[in-house]
């Protein structure tokens, strides 16, 4: 049994180019997702506050984000509505309507830059006056059956826009598995889905809130559909299910601090699998470099590889533009 000094670790780390060449895991711009935000209006651009760097975008400037992913090699980018206020219902219906922000904004990067890939989230809390991911009942209870009817209707209407991915984040139960049956019958054969099937119910949606602005319109939390931090085994059984129902792909959510998450997932059913690093790691990265306690572009660089190494075929991250332009 050989062993030091004829094993040494560290001789393959002593030099540049060796590192490069033992190197198990490679991060590239097509590994990125990058989530944008539509907002209302024309030439319009929002900073959000509690999202440093990250703004809204009026449908006309989504298309140079569009064009801005496509020139630094990203594949594809993830929409999300602010929903003007008095769009917004008990019952979310803004949803289901063709012109709504979303549709818009999905045609006019479908028109201007074909190449890059749409994914749409699919759950009523940018539409509801409540704030929730779908119908509420008087006790406030998430209604799944009637929820899952409408998610079906918004799925549909995106997919009719020109959306590539379909991504429930809403954590109804049986809705891949309708969404699935209802583009199938209305000849979206080749329109993916991306579930959101490990949702956890996390304090790290802070500043997607205030993006998408249901912070102030949410009373209490999630938990009743988003699932508790504690379980695991329970984000096999939604991942079974969601496959089981016809996604063609995985999602973890939040990222880094659920990498367990992801890392089962990929063993046990060696699928493709992606991660959300949410709004919370964003900002924490971004606080972390402000205060002095941390070098950006080394953070962000190695955070992006650790999802790679724990399996996951990319990863959705408000980064991504910044990394992809490190990465060249
Ligand atoms: C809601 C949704 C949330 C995120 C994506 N879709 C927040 C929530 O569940 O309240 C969070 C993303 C982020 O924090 O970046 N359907």
């Amino acid at each position: 049994m050989s062993s030091y000094p004829a094993i040494r670790l560290r001789r393959t780390r002593s030099s540049v180019w060796s590192r490069r060449l033992h190197a198990e895991t490679i991060l590239t711009p097509a590994d990125m997702i990058w989530p944008l935000f539509v907002c209302d209006g024309e030439d319009v651009e929002q900073p959000i506050a509690s999202l440093p760097g990250v703004s809204r975008w009026s449908v006309d400037r989504i298309v140079a984000r569009g064009q801005e992913a496509r020139d630094l090699g990203i594949p594809c980018v993830a929409l999300f509505p602010y929903t003007q206020a008095e769009r917004r219902t008990a019952d979310g219906r803004e949803a289901l309507n063709p012109d709504n922000l979303m549709c818009r904004a999905i045609r006019a990067l479908k028109d201007a830059v074909p190449e890059v890939g749409v994914l749409t989230d699919v759950a009523l809390d940018p539409y509801t006056s409540h704030g929730h991911d779908g119908l509420v009942d008087d006790a406030g209870y998430v209604i799944n059956d009637a929820t899952a009817e409408i998610l079906v209707g918004q799925a549909l209407n995106q997919a009719v826009a020109g959306a590539d991915i379909i991504a429930p984040s809403d954590m109804m139960d049986g809705r891949i598995g309708m969404i699935r049956d209802a583009l199938e019958a209305d000849a979206h054969q080749n329109v993916q889905i991306m579930s959101y099937a490990a949702k956890y119910a996390s304090a790290y949606y802070g500043p997607f809130r205030d993006a998408v602005g249901t912070r102030g319109l949410l009373k209490g939390d999630k938990k009743t559909y988003q699932m508790d931090a504690a379980n695991a085994e329970e984000a096999l059984r939604e991942v079974a299910l969601d496959l089981d129902e016809g996604a063609d792909s995985v999602m973890v959510k939040p990222g880094l601090p659920y990498l367990d998450i992801v890392v089962r997932v990929k063993q046990r059913f060696e699928v493709p699998v992606f991660a959300y690093q949410v709004s919370g790691e964003y900002a924490m990265i971004e606080a972390a470099v402000a205060a002095g306690a941390a070098e950006r572009d080394a953070m962000v660089l190695e955070t992006l590889l650790a999802f790679k190494r724990a399996g996951c075929s990319g990863v959705l991250t408000y980064h991504a533009a910044h990394a992809a332009r490190l990465l060249g």
